[in-house]
C-alpha cells in the first residue's frame, strides 16, 4: 500500500517537474535575490542606528506615520537639557497624566525621535550645535524658547528647520506658561495673610539702562523698596516665601516688554506669595488676558512714578482699597509652572494631537514681527 502510494506521488511529482521545469531556475534566483536585499536592509537599519552622523536612508522605520501619533508612544528628544538643567525624564504620566510618552536625553535615539525639542539659548550662538543628521520624515523639530527677543540672538539659523514653535506666546504651537488662573468650583474664603512690610524686589540681573532699573531709579525717590538679589540683600531660595509674603506689593518688573511676556515674577513671586503685583512689562490689556484686571497694579495707570508711590502710600492707610486686590481669589485660584518637565510633556501631548506636516519658512519672522500687544 505504503510502496503503491509512494511510487504514485513520485510519478506525478516527475510528471510536474517535467512540465515546469522551465520555471524552477528563475523563481529560485528570484528568492534567493529578496533574501539577500531583506538581509541587507536589516544590515542598514542597525548600522545607522549606531552611527550618529550617517546619513539617513529610509529603513523601515520611516513607514511610520504621523496619524499613528494619537495610539503610539512618542519618542521626544531632550536636544539638550534648558539651561544645562536636568530633570526626571519618566514623570508625564505619572505626574501630569500624559501617557504614551517617551522623553529622552540620549542623542542616540535621534533616528527614531518622532520630535526633536530643541531650547533655543542653548544653541544660539553655533549653528553647528544644531541637529546635522537628516531627520526620518515623520520627526518634527520644535523650537522652544522662553526668552524675549532682547536675551536671544540668531533666529536665523533656525530658517526652515523648524515645524512647530514651543513658547511663552499665546499663538505658539505649544504654549508654555509660568503659570496660570483657575476657576475654583465653590466660592473660598479669602484670608489675607498679615502684611508688615510695603514694598519688595527680587532682581538678579542688573542692566543700569533697562527700562525696569530706570523705573525703579525714579520711584525710589518716593517710596522705600527693599530690594534683594545678587548686588543687594541675600534672599536664599528657601527663604523667598516666607520673606515675600510679609509685604503688601511687589515690583513684578519684567526685563522686556514684549507681547505675552509675563514671568515667574508675577506666577510665583508675586501672586504665589500673596504680594499684590506692580506689574512692568507688557500692556495693561495683555495682562488681562491672563489674569483679572483688580489683580494687579501697572506701572502705566499712572502718570509717574511719583504718582504710583502715591497710590501705594493711600493703598497702605486704605485696608478696605488694599483687600479689592484680593477680591478675585473667591472664585479663582493660581496655577504656579512646576517647570522643565511639565513643559515638556505639555508639548508631547500636542504633538499627539497636531499631527499636521507643517514648516516654519522664519522663525526670526515670526519672533520678531507681528507682535503688536
Ligand atoms: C523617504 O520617505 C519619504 C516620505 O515617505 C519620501 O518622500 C522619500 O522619497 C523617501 N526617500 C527615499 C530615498 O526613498
Ligand atoms: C468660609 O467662612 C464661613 C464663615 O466664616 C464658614 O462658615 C465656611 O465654612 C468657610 N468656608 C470654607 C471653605 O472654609
Ligand atoms: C518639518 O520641517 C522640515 C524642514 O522644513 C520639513 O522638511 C518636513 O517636511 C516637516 N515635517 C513635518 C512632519 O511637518
Amino acid at each position: 500500500m505504503f510502496s503503491l502510494s509512494f511510487y504514485s506521488v513520485t510519478m506525478m511529482l516527475r510528471q510536474i517537474a517535467q512540465k515546469y521545469v522551465k520555471w524552477i531556475l528563475p523563481i529560485f534566483l528570484f528568492i534567493s535575490i529578496l533574501s539577500f536585499a531583506w538581509r541587507r536592509s536589516l544590515v542598514t537599519t542597525v548600522f545607522l542606528n549606531c552611527q550618529e552622523t550617517e546619513v539617513v536612508k529610509n529603513t523601515s522605520l520611516d513607514t511610520k506615520i504621523l496619524t499613528d501619533n494619537k495610539e503610539t508612544e512618542l519618542v521626544i528628544l531632550v536636544w539638550v537639557y534648558p539651561y544645562g538643567e536636568r530633570f526626571p525624564l519618566d514623570s508625564c504620566e505619572t505626574v501630569y497624566g500624559i501617557s504614551g510618552c517617551k522623553l529622552t536625553a540620549d542623542r542616540q535615539l535621534y533616528n527614531v525621535a518622532d520630535a526633536v525639542i530643541i531650547h533655543h539659548a542653548d544653541i544660539m550662538y553655533n549653528k553647528e550645535t544644531l541637529p546635522q543628521t537628516p531627520r526620518p520624515h515623520y520627526q518634527r523639530w520644535v523650537w522652544f524658547n522662553l526668552e524675549p527677543p532682547l536675551i536671544i540672538q540668531n533666529l536665523h539659523f533656525l530658517d526652515n528647520l523648524f515645524n512647530l514653535t514651543m513658547t511663552f506666546r499665546q499663538d505658539s504651537d505649544i504654549y508654555v506658561t509660568y503659570g496660570r488662573i483657575e476657576a475654583v468650583k465653590e466660592p473660598q474664603n479669602v484670608t489675607i495673610p498679615p502684611k508688615s512690610k510695603l514694598v519688595a524686589w527680587v532682581v538678579s540681573k542688573w542692566y543700569p539702562g533697562a527700562p525696569r532699573i530706570k523705573y525703579y531709579e525714579e520711584l525710589k525717590k518716593y517710596i522705600s523698596v527693599d530690594v534683594y538679589g545678587n548686588e543687594h540683600m541675600k534672599l536664599s531660595k528657601q527663604d523667598f516665601y516666607n520673606t515675600i509674603i510679609q509685604y503688601k506689593f511687589y515690583l513684578a518688573f519684567e526685563n522686556s516688554i514684549y507681547k505675552d511676556y509675563i514671568t515667574e515674577k508675577l506666577w510665583s513671586n508675586s501672586l504665589g506669595t500673596w504680594s499684590v503685583p506692580v506689574v512692568l512689562g507688557t500692556s495693561r490689556k495683555n495682562y488681562e488676558r491672563f489674569i483679572p484686571g483688580d489683580a494687579f497694579i501697572h506701572v502705566d495707570d499712572f502718570p509717574s512714578a511719583k504718582e504710583l508711590a502715591h497710590f501705594l502710600f493711600e493703598l497702605d492707610k486704605d485696608d478696605e482699597r488694599y483687600r479689592k486686590y484680593f477680591n478675585w481669589r473667591h472664585h479663582h485660584h493660581v496655577k504656579v509652572s512646576d517647570g522643565w518637565p511639565g513643559w515638556y510633556c505639555k508639548a508631547c501631548r500636542v504633538l499627539k494631537e497636531q499631527t499636521e506636516y507643517q514648516v516654519i519658512p522664519s522663525v526670526e519672522k515670526w519672533f520678531l514681527g507681528n507682535a503688536s500687544f
